[in-house]
């Protein structure tokens, strides 16, 4: 009998930007996440199973063998640390950027220049610590969970780091990019143990993913 196999996505944007990942390699998810309160989906295939998490979640669900693989974003692996966790293909979808951004009236070139103390307000503070230690300047971090772009029209930072793709939401509170710390795209994670174990019915699948991820770089 075929192994089965649990996949993690998250709803939104990598659910949506997976599907034609999975349909390369025949998988078709047969419920709508947004639609459905369920939490495991079915598809075509009898031995696969989609579990649908919170983003930041996929990397753990698939370090401790509870999802076999899923789909997580850059900002969220580095995040996490990777421990456990074998990132084959970089998949090429939800790409965006991760910078620093302040208000509009903010000296940033010359707070850091003086070497003023910054309070920088930030979902991914792992990459804001280690990019802020590289330039040497010293930082409070203030760890948010969302609505990042809030924190320095409010005086609760000066400086916010978080994702940034058109723009769009920084131009509407006035706030600035100012420096670029890294591109960002989603990666495939799989469970080294699921790797060894499971690696003839999930190779076909990596290879597929690998296919169609090429064509759209
Ligand atoms: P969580 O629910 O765990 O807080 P989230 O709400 O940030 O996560 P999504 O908005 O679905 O989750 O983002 C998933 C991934 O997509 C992020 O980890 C990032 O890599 C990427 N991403 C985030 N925002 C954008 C964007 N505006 N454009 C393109 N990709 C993005
Ligand atoms: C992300 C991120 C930014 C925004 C950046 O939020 O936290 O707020 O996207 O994208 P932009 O540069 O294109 O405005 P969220 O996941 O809520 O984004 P969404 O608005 O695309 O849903």
């Amino acid at each position: 009998m075929s192994q089965p196999l649990t996949m993690a996505l998250s709803k939104g944007r990598i659910f949506e930007e997976t599907l034609p990942l999975l349909k390369a390699a025949g998988i078709v998810v047969t419920e709508d996440p947004e639609t459905s309160r369920k939490l495991i989906l079915p598809t075509n295939d009898p031995v696969v199973r989609v579990i649908i998490v919170r983003a930041s979640d996929v990397p753990t669900y698939v370090q401790y063998g509870a999802a076999d693989f899923g789909v997580a974003g850059k900002d969220v692996l580095l995040e996490h640390g990777g421990e456990g966790l074998y990132q084959p293909v970089d998949l090429n979808i939800a790409r965006c950027r991760m910078s620093v951004a302040v208000s509009a009236g903010f000296d940033y070139a010359s707070a850091v220049r003086q070497g003023a103390r910054l309070r920088v307000a930030t979902k991914f503070t792992q990459t804001a610590r280690q990019h802020f230690a590289a330039k040497g300047v010293h930082v409070d971090l203030i760890k948010l969970y969302g609505s990042m772009e809030l924190a320095p029209l409010v005086g609760l930072s000066d400086a916010i780091v978080d994702v940034v793709s058109t723009g769009s939401t920084l131009r509407a509170n006035n706030l600035v990019e100012v420096e670029k710390i890294m591109e960002i795209s989603s990666r495939l994670v799989v469970n080294q143990a699921a790797m060894k174990m499971k690696r003839e019915r999930l190779q076909p699948i990596l290879a597929a993913f690998e296919r169609a991820a090429a064509a759209i770089a």
